[in-house]
């Protein structure tokens, strides 16, 4: 009988490589050319070229917008060694991960901090407020974690913080979080159509989508998934369950929410499930 290990989905060493490896699948997001016209329309704001552009991903999980960023500049674009990226999140085994893996560009300014999405000016390197964010991101929806009441509003008083006033811009995504895990994102129990998925760092390994449970409390979806881990003889290693919760938000509440925090909605972008809003802090 193998263990089952409970995980929120980000914080045990097979629960991150599975999320990984699921994210690397080609074409499962596609906002890598969003965050790269973000970087360029951004620093063509920039007014000095004497300080360093900062790009801050917040909830940067194994550091995958980054790496694509890195990756595009280091093929195309001299700024890349103006540029120094941060990739901040709460959990340590994403961020362990996102150091082990390779960089496009190895002398590329990456630093991965530990730390909260609803605390960033305690972040050691924003904390003095000398250093700001000219360009702040929040992929695949993170700002959907923050399911207790007031955490949105808080995370967002923290982008105005932390953003460039003027010159900077936060690209935040939003998902129909709903349509999201109603679509076929993840099997359901007893679904045998689930196709196994190869580790792309642990030699051998296999993940197993074994079951898939949604449910929505308080304006919160709740997404129950099991993953079995398997060995390359096709042992059951253990199973990782998953709990992962998902606020439901909505365009007009993000709106309002920003506004109150005195942030500008300069554009928003709409490609594959997700939208992007673009925020400025006058
Ligand atoms: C959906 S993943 C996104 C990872 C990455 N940005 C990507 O697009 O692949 C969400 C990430 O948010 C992180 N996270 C959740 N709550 C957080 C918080 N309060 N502060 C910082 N990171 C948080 C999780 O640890 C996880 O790595």
């Amino acid at each position: 009988m193998s263990e089952t290990c409970q995980t929120n989905g980000y914080d045990t060493v097979h629960a991150v490589d599975f999320y990984h490896s699921m994210t690397q699948i080609p074409g499962f997001l596609q906002d890598a050319a969003v965050y790269l016209d973000g970087y360029r329309k951004t620093l063509q704001l920039q007014t000095t070229k004497k300080r360093p552009f900062v790009v801050l991903d917040v909830c940067t999980g194994t550091g995958r917008v980054i790496r694509d960023l890195v990756a595009h500049l280091s093929e195309h674009d001299a700024d890349l060694h103006a540029t120094k990226f941060i990739g901040l999140d709460i959990s340590r085994p994403m961020l362990d991960q996102a150091a082990k893996l390779p960089l496009a560009s190895p002398t590329a300014d990456v630093t991965w901090i530990e730390g909260s999405a609803l605390n960033l000016h305690e972040v050691p390197a924003f904390r003095d407020g000398v250093l700001k964010a000219d360009l702040l991101i929040v992929a695949f929806s993170s700002i959907s974690h923050f399911i207790e009441p007031g955490q949105v509003a808080q995370f967002l008083r923290e982008v105005a913080r932390v953003l460039q006033p003027g010159t900077g811009r936060a690209y935040i995504s939003l998902r129909d979080i709903p349509a999201t895990f109603q679509s076929d994102m993840a099997p359901a129990e007893g679904d045998t159509n689930s196709t196994d998925l190869p580790s792309l760092v642990l030699p051998g390994i296999t993940y197993r989508q074994i079951g898939n449970d949604v449910q929505v409390k308080d304006g919160v979806v709740y997404v129950v998934s099991n993953v079995q881990v398997m060995s390359g003889k096709g042992d059951t290693l253990s199973t990782e369950s998953a709990t992962t919760a998902f606020r439901i938000l909505g365009d007009d509440e993000l709106r309002t929410l920003a506004s109150s925090v005195g942030l500008d909605v300069m554009e928003t972008v709409k490609a594959g499930e997700e939208t992007y809003y673009v925020f400025q802090s006058p």
